[in-house]
């Protein structure tokens, strides 16, 4: 135990607060499900939750915070459900942009937009054109994302931009062309909703995350949850390959 104790006091503390965060926000339709209400009171209940941690990141100096709103796999969801979390997408976009705005926040969307109406495409590129030039918080919606969707357009573009390199290129020259380019790795990844599994989210992005899962559901995560996450990752060593040795040396 001695020995334990020792040996954790001496972990370099990999700063104070991730720099970036990720989300699955799972579980609302189970919030839902356990009121007896139809699972979209659970979406509703889920911006809510959203609204808390994003002000809560801010707070405590998170730079990046990049959510899971929507996957290329939940189009197979019954067709209203899908609907109904494509309308309220456009009416947390209309209703918080100009408090995002407000707040300095710069807002970004990735993921695949061609199945979005017009509407909802003219939106995104509004918000994130709006909120350009922001400082504060970076927030990013994955919708209609899928990590192995990702990693096809960055090598589609990446082929398109450099055709000589189809047979030489490394990993140095598709990292440019990811949707998540204008940000460091996720350090912090957090799951909700009791799951433990990574859904075809950021995955080469989360090559070095650290992971957490937690069975609180989406609508119930508020800033004491965030915080629970964050100690976790507080006390975790990141090694990335190198041994607890070297690590100490260098500190
Ligand atoms: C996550 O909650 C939100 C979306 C995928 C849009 P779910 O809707 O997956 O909730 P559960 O997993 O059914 O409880
Ligand atoms: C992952 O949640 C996607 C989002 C949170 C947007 P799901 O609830 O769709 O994941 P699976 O299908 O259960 O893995
Ligand atoms: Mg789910």
């Amino acid at each position: 135990m001695a020995l334990f104790s020792s040996s954790t006091r001496s972990i370099p503390e990999t700063g104070d607060v991730p720099r970036h965060i990720a989300i699955i926000m799972d579980g609302n339709g189970r919030w839902a499900k356990k009121r007896f209400l139809p699972r979209i009171a659970g979406h509703k209940r889920g911006v809510d939750a959203l609204r808390h941690t994003v002000k809560a990141c801010t707070e405590l100096g998170v730079e990046y915070l990049t959510l899971f709103a929507f996957s290329s796999e939940n189009w197979r969801r019954p067709a209203e459900e899908v609907t109904f979390l494509m309308q309220l997408f456009m009416l947390v976009l209309e209703h918080e942009i100009s408090k995002l705005h407000n707040n300095n926040i710069r807002l970004k969307v990735i993921g695949d937009r061609s199945r979005f109406d017009a509407k909802l495409i003219d939106m995104i590129e509004r918000a994130e054109s709006v909120t350009q030039s922001n400082t504060g918080l970076t927030l990013t919606i994955a919708a209609n994302y899928g990590g192995r969707w990702d990693l096809i357009q960055a090598t589609h573009s990446m082929l398109a931009a450099n055709p000589g390199r189809a047979l030489t290129f490394q990993e140095a020259d598709l990292e440019p062309y990811l949707s998540t380019s204008y940000a460091p790795e996720p350090d912090l990844f957090i799951r909700t909703g009791g799951e433990q599994r990574i859904s075809n989210f950021l995955l080469w992005q989360l090559a070095y995350a650290e992971l957490y899962f937690t069975d609180t559901l989406w609508p119930d995560f508020n800033t004491l949850a965030l915080k629970r996450a964050i100690k976790s990752f507080q006390q975790r060593e990141r090694r990335f390959g190198r041994t607890s040795e070297q690590l100490q040396k260098n500190a």
